[in-house]
């Protein structure tokens, strides 16, 4: 052993100690660290050829970068569908780290990782009250998981055909139905060699709403005459949060043959509150649905679950499973995870998921949705009496678009929105809808108060106040 890990070894509870009064820092100042950054931090470091030891290196990080890091998991950034960090999930986060456990064969090679996993799964289905026919695994992001189902679902639209499209390619197309499919649904389309462009587009309910028209859609499947193909709900559009009527949807299942996909990323969250879980129903039906831990279950990046309904077992180990490795043995006899979602070596994600699910229960989950709503509907109040703006798109979750009242030309929309975010106290990201330029803000942190509104309205009403960023 080198001498710098045997002297890091020894000092262990040196280096934690630092970690820990970092981290307790950071946490403790989230409310005042900026929420944007220009941040220079010069130019690249050279490899030290003589390594610098934990310490030292924990110093230069703070030198070099620490300024630069910019509260995403604080109250006031609003931005994409950022979620925050629960003390719990932060705990099991480390832990994680110092165990470094790999759950991807089965527990004569993994231990006990699997087992948290699948109980991991066991308590996230329960939060989104989905019956136990739904299997599921970690994987890296709403991302990974949309791309699971819809892997899966290629290969048993193959099987439809008597092809095993993992094993032989794809020589047709396979088409797919959505009304407003999540821009990462295009990418794993165009991943998984099923083409972005085989995507149809079914008109949605009305201009101003994101959520499909059943009849369109009802009239497309009749077009294709019997044909199988592939159908893409929205639980919870990026934008404004829009739902798919799943209801609905779910009705259809008993007259056409289809792969049901259901991306909830966030949206599979508004089932904890009793106000909004309607907008879930009808999702018990589908073949498999995406769900990002990262965003409102407020565990860490990277974290996302792939839930398949266990029907399909069989078609995604076809798709998943190590073929050419058989020392790993029957994969649905000895179940592996790396025979059933795309990485094989992976940390134990389901760990910060599992701590926040047992820390806080249902109640917490509950609390903290609806806690976001109440944000949401709070901006939203003062947005609708504004003299200045005006809601894009009516507010269903949590999240609010906005505009400057009248035809400001887009431009102006892109100064208010760098104006907003050089305040430094909150961030906010840009929207275009139903034809007009807006602004978005999400509300997916459990920090987020009615303080932090305050703080949010008095930064847009600086900001139209200012002569810099809105040229006459
Ligand atoms: C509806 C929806 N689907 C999928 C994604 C992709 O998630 P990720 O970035 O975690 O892969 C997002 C991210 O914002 C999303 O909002």
């Amino acid at each position: 052993m080198i001498d710098l890990l045997k002297h890091d070894s020894d000092k262990l509870p040196e280096i934690f100690e630092e970690v820990v009064t970092q981290s307790i820092g950071y946490l403790n100042d989230i409310n005042k660290r900026s929420t944007n950054s220009q941040y220079n931090s010069g130019s690249f470091s050279a490899l030290p050829e003589t390594g610098l030891g934990t310490l030292e290196t924990i110093h230069r990080f703070n030198q070099k970068f620490e300024p630069g890091i910019i509260a995403t998991s604080g109250p006031r950034y609003l931005g994409f569908a950022i979620g925050g960090t629960t003390p719990a999930a932060i705990a099991g986060d480390w832990l994680t780290a110092v165990y470094d456990q790999v759950p991807f064969a089965a527990q004569d090679h993994s231990g006990i990782a699997v087992k948290i996993e699948l109980e991991a799964i066991v308590l996230l289905r329960d939060l989104l009250r989905l019956p136990d026919t739904f299997r599921g695994g970690f994987v890296s992001g709403a991302t990974m998981a949309n791309f699971t189902g819809l892997a899966t679902a290629r290969q048993w639209w193959g099987l439809q055909y008597g092809k095993d499209i993992a094993k032989d390619g794809m020589d047709d197309s396979i088409k797919i139905l959505a009304a407003t499919a999540h821009s990462s649904v295009v990418k794993c389309l165009s991943m998984l060699g099923i083409g972005s462009r085989n995507i149809q587009m079914i008109k949605t309910v009305s201009a101003d709403r994101e959520a499909v028209c059943i009849n369109g859609l009802i009239e497309k499947i009749e077009q294709l005459n019997g044909e199988p193909f592939l159908l893409v709900s929205s639980a919870g559009t990026v934008n404004t949060v829009d739902f798919d009527d799943l209801h609905s949807v779910s009705a259809l299942r008993e007259k056409y043959k289809f792969w049901w996909h259901i991306d909830a990323a966030f949206g599979a969250f508004a089932v904890c509150s009793p106000g909004y879980a309607h907008l879930l129903e009808g999702w018990e039906k589908a073949d498999s649905i995406a769900v990002d831990c990262h965003k409102w279950l407020n565990v860490p990046y990277e974290s996302a679950v792939a839930f398949i309904h266990h029907s399909h077992q069989q078609l995604q180990v076809n798709t998943f499973q190590n073929s050419n490795a058989p020392y790993l043995g029957d994969p649905l006899v000895n179940f592996s995870y790396m025979n059933f979602l795309p990485e094989n070596s992976r940390r134990l994600k389901a760990l910060p998921a599992w701590f926040t699910l047992m820390a806080y229960g249902k109640t917490g989950y509950q609390s903290i949705v609806e806690n976001c709503i109440e944000r949401a509907f709070q901006l939203g109040d003062y947005i609708t009496t504004s003299k200045h703006f005006e809601l894009l798109a009516e507010i269903r979750l949590n999240t609010v678009c906005f505009t400057l009242k009248g035809s400001a030309p887009a431009e102006r929309i892109d100064n208010i929105l760098a104006s907003i975010n050089s305040s430094n106290k909150v961030f906010m990201t840009p929207t275009f809808f139903n034809g007009r330029k807006g602004i978005r803000a999400a509300f997916v942190n459990w920090r987020s108060s009615s303080e932090d509104v305050e703080i949010i309205i008095s930064v847009l009403e600086e900001v139209v106040a200012s002569k810099h960023s809105i040229p006459l």
